[in-house]
């Protein structure tokens, strides 16, 4: 079975990639991993999928977002966050989807800012929601094609709060948030859903 995974040398993908111990996995960045994408650049997925020929699913852990307080939004940074991490994971599954076969499941990546804003994460939580909902109306249209789509919404994970200096004991470990992508790729019955990783923290 080939994953891809798309964002697979970060904090998540990178414990995505340890989870899916078994698997051909095809590691995509844009400067990283066995092959080269931005899944802001439409062309550049093209290029992937040609690339890579025939697979089983594709796994999305990357798109920058800003957070910033409301008054330091600009517009551009609004614009910036639709683009990459939203248009982006949006473009994998336009584009993933012209080279899938049935049985093919795309999994993209939201988090829980979606539906618990802090101050200062305008921008990533109409993202974030933007993501589960296109997720859930694609997947009634591929549906047909067999193919799935599914959203993982992780929350901070513990490695990216300690990265920041601040309290890890609020964040879930990378490793916890990767159960719920393995189950995503692994459990057939799983479509068009928005699961928190949250519920893998006693698994
Ligand atoms: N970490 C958290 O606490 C957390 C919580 C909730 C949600 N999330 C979401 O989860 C996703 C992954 O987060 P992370 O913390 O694991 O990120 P990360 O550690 O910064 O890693 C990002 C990964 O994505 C790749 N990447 C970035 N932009 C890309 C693009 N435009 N096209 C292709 N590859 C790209 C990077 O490789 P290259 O540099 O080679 O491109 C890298 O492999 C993000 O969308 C983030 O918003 C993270």
């Amino acid at each position: 079975m080939k994953v891809i995974v798309i964002g697979a040398s970060g904090t998540i993908g990178s414990a995505v990639v340890t989870a899916l111990q078994g698997y051909e996995v095809v590691r995509v960045g844009r400067s990283s991993g066995d092959l080269n994408a931005d899944i802001a650049n439409p062309a550049s997925l093209q290029s992937l999928f040609k690339a890579v020929g025939s697979f089983h699913a594709v796994v999305c852990a990357a798109g920058d977002a800003k957070f910033k307080p409301l008054d330091a939004l600009s517009e551009e940074d609004f614009h910036f966050s639709f683009n990459h991490k939203l248009m982006g994971q949006v473009h994998v599954v336009r584009i993933g989807s012209q080279f899938a076969s049935p049985g093919v499941s795309f999994t993209l990546t939201s988090g829980v800012l979606a539906g618990e804003p802090v101050p200062g994460s305008a921008a990533i939580s109409i993202v974030n929601a933007g993501i589960e909902a296109f997720g859930r109306a694609a997947a009634l249209e591929l549906k047909d094609r067999q193919i799935r789509v599914n959203t993982v919404s992780p929350p901070w994970v513990s490695e990216t709060l300690q990265a920041m200096g601040q309290d890890t004991s609020r964040g879930l470990p990378a490793a916890t948030v990767a159960k719920a992508y393995l189950e995503v790729v692994e459990n057939v019955s799983l479509d068009g859903q928005v699961v928190d990783a949250r519920s893998y923290a006693k698994i």
